[in-house]
Order: structure tokens, then sequence, then C-alpha cells
């Protein structure tokens, strides 16, 4: 296939081994092996400098392309922003971003304004300056941000203090004080001796936690609707619900990220609103523009908005810049990227084609022994392996290494919890673009049975 960049491949590898700082990779092996350098993609396949075809089954590796690669009507719309007015800072307005705010605030109720930045991380950050800065207008009140075990919130050293993964985590102390952990909500790994109404104890959990700081120190929590990379946990029965008491009777503003879930990844614009949540503060980057140009946005009610509004303190506004969210691109793409997902519907794509590929994940699980648990919330699927379904034992990180290795020998890019979390390293992922067919899982399930077939045998 042409590509645009059809230069030297041999030349271009060997300059990517030379100078590209690989995100996430262990570089010493590249000495032996090429880098991937991936240089066309369309639809739900790439394409890497070796010609060689691949279907994409998590979206850009990180669960983002939702609407597919190749879409010339966001490029379009990029280019035409970029010529009228490509950057001012988000002191002030620009048209792309108000227009986007609007619709999208259309479709959260009780949800009132937006804020600007590029990354996940950052918009996290973001909600937890909110908090720190309200909490100071209170003497100090109300200062500490909860988070869940098992849960991602970000990169940067704050975000990974807020993150429930310890092995994303090590080496990177110290972190932030004030970020306190609760337990996870993974039913198929119940802490308690009785599973009998796992999700309300899971979340009341949450309650004990709180006491134990005590409430008048507790300003946020922040929450993943599914957790996506720390393992595809659904939330189980009765869970939101009772967070969402928990928070009202301490006083406790509720933060979700919507990094993954958020623009339709499970078949709802965001992930909460299938779940009765009233947020108080929503995040949310990846999907937003489907990668086409970096953005991402932190989401307030009206009534969080006014504790910045209410003081004449010279220093009681939100003091927060982030240079690259007045970039005019993001909101543009945005847009467009919204337009897309209205008029072909994908919403309901995304529900049907997250029940086809959760069916398909169980007849892998009635297949072989090693599928302990299939879960997963519209197109983000997940299998626990285990060695042993009674133990629950999981599958060691070396098998998951191995299916997802052998799966791109066949053409088919999947994704695994990857040095996430101590042992429990062993979740295919799945998260295609919300785009895909039947035939495109049929695919991407069938390269997971055969590489199954050479290496899940227990
Ligand atoms: C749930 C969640 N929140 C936040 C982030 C951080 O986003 P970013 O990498 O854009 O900073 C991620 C990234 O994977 C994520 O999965």
């Amino acid at each position: 296939m042409n590509t645009a960049a059809d230069v030297d491949k041999k030349e271009l590898i060997e300059a990517d081994r030379k100078h590209i700082w690989h995100h996430l990779t262990a570089h010493k092996p590249l000495e032996e092996k090429d880098p991937m350098v991936i240089v066309k993609g369309k639809g739900l396949r790439v394409w890497d400098a070796n010609g060689k075809e691949h279907i994409d089954a998590v979206s850009g590796a990180v669960w983002t392309v939702n609407v597919g690669y190749g879409r010339e009507s966001i490029a379009n719309a990029v280019r035409d922003q970029l010529v009228d007015m490509c950057y001012f800072a988000g002191s002030a307005g620009n048209i792309p971003g108000i227009k986007f705010a609007e619709r999208l605030i259309s479709k959260m109720p009780g949800m009132s304004r937006v804020y600007y930045s590029n990354s996940g991380s950052e918009a996290n950050e973001k909600g937890y300056k909110i908090v720190r800065q309200i909490a100071a207008k209170n003497g100090g009140k109300k200062h500490k941000i909860l988070f869940r075990d098992r849960d991602y919130h970000g990169t940067t050293i704050t975000a990974l203090s807020s993150s429930g993964q310890i092995e994303r985590k090590a080496q990177y102390g110290p972190f932030t004080p004030g970020f306190v952990e609760v337990p996870h909500c993974c039913q198929y790994r119940c802490q308690f001796d009785d599973e009998t109404d796992y999700g309300v104890k899971a979340a009341l959990e949450i309650e004990k936690v709180i006491l134990r700081e005590g409430p008048e120190t507790v300003g946020s929590i922040v929450l993943e609707p599914v957790t996506a990379g720390g393992g595809v946990i659904t939330p189980p029965e009765g869970y939101w619900e009772t967070v969402q008491e928990i928070c009202k009777k301490y006083d406790v503003l509720l933060h979700i990220d919507e990094v993954v879930c958020g623009l339709g990844r499970t078949g709802k614009w965001f992930g909460y609103q299938h779940y009765g949540i009233k947020p108080d503060i929503v995040t949310m980057a990846k999907g937003l523009a489907s990668g086409y140009a970096a953005i991402s946005c932190t989401v307030t009610t009206e009534a969080v908005f006014d504790k910045f509004k209410e003081s004449d303190d010279p220093m009681g506004y939100f003091r927060d810049i982030s240079t690259f969210g007045g970039c005019a691109a993001g909101p543009a793409a945005a847009l467009e990227n919204m337009r897309i997902i209205e008029e072909e519907n994908l919403l309901d794509n995304v529900t049907e084609m997250g029940e086809y590929l959760l069916e398909k994940l169980r007849g892998l699980q009635n297949k072989y022994k090693v599928v302990g648990d299939v879960r997963g919330k519209g197109l983000f699927c997940g299998m626990e392996l285990v060695l042993d379904r009674k133990s629950k034992e999981p599958a060691p990180e070396s098998m998951l290494a191995a299916i997802a290795a052998d799966c791109m020998e066949q053409g088919v890019i999947i994704g695994r919890t990857n040095r996430s979390l101590d042992g429990l390293n062993n979740t295919v992922c799945l998260s295609p673009a919300l785009i895909c067919t039947a035939d495109d899982l049929d695919q991407i399930v069938e390269a997971i049975d055969n590489a199954m077939s050479r290496h899940a045998i227990i």
C-alpha cells in the first residue's frame, strides 16, 4: 500500500531505532527486532512500515481512535480551523471551543462548565486542583482525594499518586500527599467471605475509609465508571447507587474519570450514564477527538464553578492554565468526531457489537479452561485468564504476552493488562473502534482462538 510516509522503509526503521524513545517499551529487544512503525490507517486497519496490514482491536493501542482511522472530514475540519485561527490562550474563547462545549453539555444533563486541556492526566489534575482550591478556601478542610485500587488516572506524578496500580507506580515515588486508596469492586476477585450483595459491600468499603480519615478531610473521590487498564472491571450491581449515597452523606464530590469510557465506548455518551449517577466533575480525553488532535476536558456542575465566583478574594478564581488547552484544533476535531458518532448511529452499533463480542468471548470461555471470567460494557471487553478456575490463580504475564505476540503475527493487535497490577496482569483487553462490524469481530476472535490453542492450554 502506498503511504504518505512512502520513504525508504529501512532508513525509517533505523532512524526510529536510533532516536525514538518509545512509550511503555523495553528497548533492549529492539536491538534484535524491528520497532513497530505505523504509517497508515483506514477504518479499523493500520499498516506498518513493512507493508503488513493489521486489524487494530484496541483503537490505537490505548482505546483512542473511536471513529476509526482515515476520517477526511475530521482532518478537513482541523485544517480549516488552523487556517482560520490556530491558537489563542484559553483565557479567551474560540469558536470551536464554544461550539463544542455547548454540544458536549447537551449530552451531559446536570453538567455545565468545560475546562480545556490536552491529556487525560492533565484533565484529572485540574479536577484535583479544583478540589484543593475549594479546600483552601475553607481553611484546608476536605483536601483529601480518594481513589480506588486497580483504577488508573494518568502518568504525571500526581495522577499516578491517585492511581491504584502498584506496578505503574513502582520506582516513581515519593507521591503527592493527600491521596487515599479505597478497595476495588471486582466481583470475580471478591474480598469478602460471602459474595452476597457484593456491589453494596464493595461501596461501603469507601464509607469505612471516609470515616477512618475523617469526613471533614475528604473532598472528592475519583473513579472510573468501568475500570479499563486495571482489568476491565464492570461495576457490580448496587455499587454506584451506594457510592452516590455515600458521597451525598459525607459531602464528597464525585469525580468520574471518563478518559476511556467517554464519547461512546460503552454504548452511551458517557459510562456513568448507565448507572444513574450525578457526578460533580467529569474528565475525558482519548476518544474525545478520536486521536485526530490532542484535547481533554474537565467538566463540572455550575455548583462547583460557583465556588470560584463567590468570593472577593483576588486569589479566588481558578488560577490554572494549560498552554495547549487553547489550541483550536482539538475542539474542531471533537465537534466533527461527535457529529460522526451521531450521524452513523455509533452508540447503537457499540451496544449491538459489544454484546456480540461478549458472546464470542464466552464461546472462548466454553472452549478454554484458562478463561476464568469474561466481562465488559459496550466495546470495552476483557477476558481474565487463570491457571485454575477454582483457585483463580492468575495466568502468568508471559502467557498473555505469547497470545498477544501470536495475534500480532496473524495481523491482529490486541491489548492486555501490562505491568500494572502486582500478579494480576492476566486480562486480555479488546476495544475496537466504534465502527466495527460482526465480520471484524469474527476475525479478531478467530486470531485469539488460534493463539490460545497454541499458548493457553492448561
Ligand atoms: C482511565 C484513564 N484516565 C486517565 C488516563 C491518562 O490519560 P493520558 O494518557 O491522556 O494522560 C488514562 C490513560 O490510559 C486512563 O486510562
